[in-house]
């Protein structure tokens, strides 16, 4: 089952029709101008599967879906997500999905969020996971594939640098990142405790494999302002208004940093000279440096012949969500993260 057709809800979609091995039995829309159309037509696909998009969650819950792959905007509105989430965990519906960053490793979530969810995954023996591209493979399974090469890590650098220009997504990753605001002006992701709540948990996720204790997880920010207008997809931007962003979540042991999570946010590739770019000039990379013996560097950049980087990104989010739906059905109930599951989630793909 699939709920929301969205930026990321519409590639899972597709995905789940698409792959043999998974039948779509339900579709959510929220959206009035969705609900009673196919699910083929609103993931632009030409033949129709017979599933009509509906808003009636009583009837959604009520087909007894094995997995609902959860793409919904939560984050601006996580009591309703809540109430929609449990109703599936109560019901035995396991979920995958990519809403509700903070619970890419539940241990670091707050206790508002998790133990209604816990509590609903113990009532209907159900499991759910959240991941995505960053947070989730940049700062779990990226670092850890590189950590299994070194004999010894003195620094973890994860970092998405990426050129959001053609990310068309004003609504939410514009006005959460303050992208086109003055500078005065904090944005929600910037608010104290925002970025700790959200990159946090990757942190604190490698900290617990790596087996150190973590004594504070910081936060720094810095913005950068336009000095000749910006136009680009997600949105134009005057001079003197924010037009990059650079923040980091680190975790600190015996006061050094140990682990840094750090974004890099443009809106063009002439803003911010003077930070990092992705290397060989591409538009984005999500990347991983090792600092210790031998020290490892790999750079992941989504999206190939044409692909758009950070359409690439929104289709690599809904993926980490799809391919996990197997191993999460098959896991024991409770609120997962990659620790939980088998790291190897690709059965199927090869077609
Ligand atoms: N970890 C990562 O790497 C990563 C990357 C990208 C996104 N995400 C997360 O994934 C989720 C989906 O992102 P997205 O870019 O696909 O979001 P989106 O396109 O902005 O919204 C997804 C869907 O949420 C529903 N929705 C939005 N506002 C609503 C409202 N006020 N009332 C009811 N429904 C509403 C709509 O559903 P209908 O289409 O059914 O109307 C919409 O299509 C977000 O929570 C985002 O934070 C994570």
């Amino acid at each position: 089952m699939q709920f929301s057709t969205g930026h990321v809800g519409r590639h899972s979609l597709r995905a789940i029709i698409e792959r043999p091995e998974l039948e779509l039995i339900g579709l959510h829309a929220a959206s009035p101008t969705k609900v009673g159309r196919d699910a083929a037509e609103l993931c632009g696909l030409a033949e129709p599967t017979g599933v009509v998009a509906t808003d009636d969650l009583t009837a959604l819950v009520g087909l007894k879906a094995d997995c609902v792959v959860y793409t919904s905007q939560a984050e601006t509105r996580p009591d309703v997500a809540l109430q929609e989430l449990t109703a599936f965990l109560t019901a035995g519906t396991n979920v995958v999905g990519t809403s509700l960053v903070w619970l890419v490793y539940p241990p670091h979530a707050d206790a508002w969020l998790r133990d209604p969810l816990e509590r609903a995954c113990v009532e209907g023996n159900s499991t759910m996971y959240i991941n995505g591209i960053d947070p989730g493979f940049s700062g779990d399974l990226l670092p850890l594939a590189a950590l299994s090469l070194v004999e010894r890590a003195d620094h973890v650098l994860v970092q998405e640098i990426c050129d959001y220009g053609t990310y068309d997504d004003a609504e939410f990753t514009g006005v959460s990142f303050g992208f086109g605001t003055p500078p005065e002006q904090v944005p929600t992701l910037f608010l104290p405790g925002v970025l700790r709540s959200i990159w946090g948990g990757p942190v604190q996720l490698l900290a617990d494999e790596l087996g150190i204790p973590l004594d504070e997880i910081r936060e720094r920010v810095e913005r950068w302002t336009a000095t000749e207008p910006i136009d680009c997809t997600m949105m134009h931007v005057d001079p003197g208004r924010v037009a990059a962003v650079r923040f980091a979540v680190e975790g600190i042991v015996d006061g050094r940093t140990v682990i840094t999570m750090e974004h890099v946010n443009r809106l063009t590739q002439a803003a911010a000279p003077e930070w990092p770019f992705p290397p060989e000039g591409r538009s984005g990379v999500h990347r991983v440096v090792v600092a210790g013996r031998p020290g490892v560097e790999i750079n992941t950049h989504v999206g190939l012949h044409g692909t758009d980087h950070n359409e690439a990104g929104v289709i690599a989010t809904a993926m980490k969500a799809v391919n996990a739906i197997p191993v999460v059905c098959a896991a024991p109930a409770g609120l997962v993260s990659l620790r939980d599951l088998p790291v190897s989630q690709v059965r199927g793909l090869m077609r």
